[in-house]
């Protein structure tokens, strides 16, 4: 049984719209960029580093993941880092994926912002090209940093308007509130941006009240705490507001003990608009169809969840109207077969 649903979790046509793309950087590809460029990492080899990632919390994921990013330096290096996020996507069915960039994390070291987006939207462009692939690219706050620099980012993304469909809040959450970005966030909205953030991943069910009620935000990015928030819950719920999940993510960083024990089929069956994701798969242990055949095996899923799964990721994806319903309709064609 279980077989027969992986099968068709893993052809299934879906969309990817929680992946951080500097999260997908392999250490194979960290130690080739690190050569390209001249860099010694604090590494030995690629075992050592792949040792490395026994995460405790989210802190403990994130210092490791910003000195990975820390090998990025030229146009080609984001290019290559996506194109190959993209021909794993590719292989799993994924039909549209909207990527996430850390342009602090970069600028931060003296690289130019241009290399980060240009690159980063070069692949997709390819992709585009080659398979119709569609997605696009949101660019994320780093909240460990000020809403001032914030704002100073936003300032450098300007000229590049066109190559970014969104703006999204991430890195450490507790201790830094969504509020903490309000302004920021008007400013964007007024933009014309779509907005998402990160909240309720470690942090309370609060921050993602305030995500939606100051930040104003069309997703919620993880959300998974709202389970301790009954209210919320319904209101997620009656406002069909998207969560993006990650249940491989969230094991490795011990949200959850085991898959098992994972909320998102309770939340599914609430009537939430859950989608699945895999965050940082170079990290944790998979893509997305790693993501699916993980909760398959560990939850019991049944064929209509993984409709209405397919379905959610193209329903809350940022993209026309008219190429929804193609892809949708793309999926009910594919359950009725
Ligand atoms: N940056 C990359 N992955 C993240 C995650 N899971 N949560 C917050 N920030 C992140
Ligand atoms: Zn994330």
């Amino acid at each position: 049984m279980n077989a027969a649903l992986i099968d068709v979790a893993t052809r299934m046509p879906k969309a990817e719209l929680h992946i951080h793309i500097e999260g997908s950087l392999e250490p194979e590809l960290i130690f080739a960029l690190a050569q390209r460029n001249g860099l010694t990492l604090a590494y030995p080899s690629i075992a050592a580093l792949r040792a490395a990632y026994a995460f405790t919390d989210l802190q403990s994921f994130l210092d490791i993941y910003y000195a990975g990013a820390s090998v990025l330096l030229t146009e080609q290096d984001f290019y290559d880092m996506t194109w190959a996020y993209l021909e794993r996507a590719h292989a799993d069915h994924v039909l549209h994926a909207e990527l996430f960039f850390d342009p602090q994390t970069h600028t931060a070291r003296g690289v130019a912002f241009a290399m980060v987006v240009d690159g980063i939207h070069r692949a997709l462009a390819d992709a585009h090209q080659k398979w119709g692939m569609t997605g696009g690219l949101i660019m994320c706050f780093l909240r460990h940093l000020s809403e001032e620099e914030a704002f100073a980012t936003l300032e450098q993304a300007l000229p590049y308007r066109e190559k970014i469909i969104g703006i999204g809040l991430d890195s450490s959450e507790r201790g830094h509130p969504p509020e903490k970005f309000a302004r920021v966030f008007a400013r964007c909205h007024e933009l014309g941006f779509h907005l998402v953030a990160h909240a309720g991943e470690e942090g309370p069910p609060a921050y993602i009240t305030t995500a939606l009620d100051l930040l104003h935000v069309e997703r919620i990015d993880h959300g998974v705490r709202c389970i301790d928030d009954p209210l919320l819950m319904q209101r997620l719920a009656r406002e069909k507001m998207p969560l993006t999940v990650c249940p491989l993510s969230n094991i490795k960083l011990c949200v959850f003990e085991k898959m098992s024990q994972h909320n998102l089929l309770t939340l599914l069956d609430a009537g939430l608009m859950i989608t699945i994701n895999s965050d940082d798969p170079a990290y944790f242990g998979g893509y997305l169809n790693d993501n699916f055949v993980a909760i398959i095996e560990a939850l019991p899923l049944q064929r209509q969840h993984l409709q209405q799964l397919a379905r959610n990721s193209f329903s809350a994806a940022f993209m026309d109207e008219g190429i929804r319903q193609k892809y949708l309709h793309q999926v009910d064609a594919f359950f009725a077969a």
